[in-house]
């Protein structure tokens, strides 16, 4: 029988990954913003609103890197499938729980790749009233683009790559790395590689 330990597979240094951009740049990078912001939104109580749930991880590093008083509030909003390709179609999935008139807001969002999803959005909490509606996305991969949008704070500009980690995920796996890696091979992620699971 095998030993328990022989079953683990690393998930961190799977060879399908590629690290682009490295845990210590992602958490420096994110310290800096969060000064930036910090001294940009003093005194005036911003929501976060970060959209589910690929930037669950970045919110919560970022939060903790902007010493002011704020509120945070989730949104989920579908533009992709369990694939590579966006659809095209945005629908919102989970709403505010509360209202944002006269507050300011800073959306969170993990990657701004066609734009779709925050022209969508943004346009959507501007009309509800809101005193103002930033955008701060870890990463932009800006050559992409289908529909302008203005990215306020931003931590880098990525290439036409497909990548994973830090919350970003491919049909749901990849979002637990420390880092952001390029995927080598989609197809290899989905059929051929087993995907480990919890033995006990
Ligand atoms: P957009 O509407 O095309 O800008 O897409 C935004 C959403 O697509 C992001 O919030 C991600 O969920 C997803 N997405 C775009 N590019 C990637 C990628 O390279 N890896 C994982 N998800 C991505
Ligand atoms: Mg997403």
């Amino acid at each position: 029988m095998a030993t328990s330990s022989a079953l683990i597979q690393s998930e961190f240094s799977n060879p399908n990954l590629e690290v682009l951009i490295s845990e210590a740049d992602i958490q420096n990078r994110i310290k800096d913003l969060g000064s930036q912001i910090a001294r940009e939104y003093a005194g005036r109580n911003p929501l976060l609103i970060g959209v589910l749930k690929g930037a669950c991880f970045f919110l919560s590093d970022l939060l903790r890197a902007i010493d002011i008083p704020l509120g945070i509030e989730f949104m989920a909003i579908s533009s992709y499938g369990s694939s590579t390709r966006t659809s095209g179609e945005v629908r919102i999935l989970k709403d505010l729980d509360v209202p944002v008139e006269n507050r300011h807001i800073i959306v969170v969002e993990d990657i701004v790749d066609t734009g779709l999803t925050l022209s969508y959005l943004l346009a959507n909490l501007k009309s509800r009233g809101a005193a103002s509606v930033k955008l701060v996305a870890l990463l932009d991969k800006f050559e992409r683009r289908e529909r302008a949008v203005e990215i306020d704070y931003l931590g880098f500009q990525i290439p036409d790559h497909f990548v994973v980690g830090y919350g970003l995920d491919f049909a749901e796996r990849y979002r637990n790395l420390p880092f952001i890696a390029v995927l080598k091979n989609p197809e290899a992620a989905q059929l051929g590689l087993p995907i480990s699971t919890p033995s006990t």
